[in-house]
């Protein structure tokens, strides 16, 4: 059986490698594949079932409304995508140039961030009292992280030519992109899931145990999205 696998900076395809059925990679990238999958379902699942509160009576006008959609549509969805997109299997990004992966994350990256700050910024704007719930907290971790993350992500991306400005290691912009970038999305996911506990969105989802499977598939979702990231960061910090 052949998978593609590695990636090439300058070259229209990938290189394909071919793995022994039954050996432990074997078994290791069908793992990596179905747990790709999983976090494509779960985002359909946590957008969709999210999104359909929003959206429902039509185009969101409330100001909670709004925020929902965008909020979720930043995080869970696009920004979910741009960490996935850096994933070297996952399903639509596998055979894309490092190049062409980098390209679409940073874009990805950029939607999903503009998004997120504008629906987390408008609440701010329209409550008298803040940073008073749980959700509120994780919320703004959120928000400082992906905007650190994305001041972080241009220092990244001209890591090279910055450095003959400043002499800061490329390296340590990039370990630090990752983790504002990995802190961004958990603590994102965190918030999502206290919003979920609020009176009105338990009403909409019929019953308190709905509600906790609906939070139980976004820590597994996060789990599955952070993995790739972190271990990316484990081997850039010990190489
Ligand atoms: C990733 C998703 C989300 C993020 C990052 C987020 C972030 C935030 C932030 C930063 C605030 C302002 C807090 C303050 O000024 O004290 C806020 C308020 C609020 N959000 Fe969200 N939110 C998200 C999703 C949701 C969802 C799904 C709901 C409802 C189901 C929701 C309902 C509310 C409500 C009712 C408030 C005002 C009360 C409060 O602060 O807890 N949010 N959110």
């Amino acid at each position: 059986m052949t998978f593609t696998n590695g990636d090439t900076d300058n070259g229209a395809t990938t290189k394909s490698v071919k793995i022994a059925p039954g050996s432990v990679k074997y078994h290791m990238q069908t793992l990596k594949t179905v747990l790709n999958s999983l976090a494509h379902m779960l985002i359909g699942l946590v957008c969709i079932l999210t999104l359909f509160f929003a959206f429902y009576r039509g185009l969101p006008t409330s100001m909670t409304n709004i925020h929902i959609a965008l909020t979720v549509i930043g995080y869970q969805f696009l920004m979910a995508q741009g960490i996935l997109s850096l994933c070297p299997h996952n399903a639509w990004s596998a055979h894309l140039t490092l190049g062409h992966k980098k390209r679409i994350h940073w874009i990805l990256q950029i939607m999903g961030s503009i998004l997120a700050i504008a629906g987390s910024a408008l609440y701010i704007l329209n409550k008298p009292v803040h940073w008073n719930t749980l959700h509120g907290k994780y919320g703004l971790v959120a928000l400082v992280f992906t905007i650190a993350s994305l001041f972080n992500g241009v220092t990244s991306l001209y890591a090279f030519e910055l450095r003959k400005v400043i002499p800061i290691p490329g390296k340590l912009s990039k370990l630090s992109h990752i983790c504002f970038g990995i802190v961004a999305y958990a603590a994102s996911s965190a918030s999502l899931c206290y919003g979920y506990d609020k009176g009105f969105f338990k009403m909409y989802m019929d019953s308190d145990v709905n509600t906790y499977f609906l939070m139980g598939f976004t820590v597994v979702l996060t789990v599955v999205v952070i993995l790739n990231p972190i271990i990316t960061f484990v081997e850039k910090l010990f190489r």
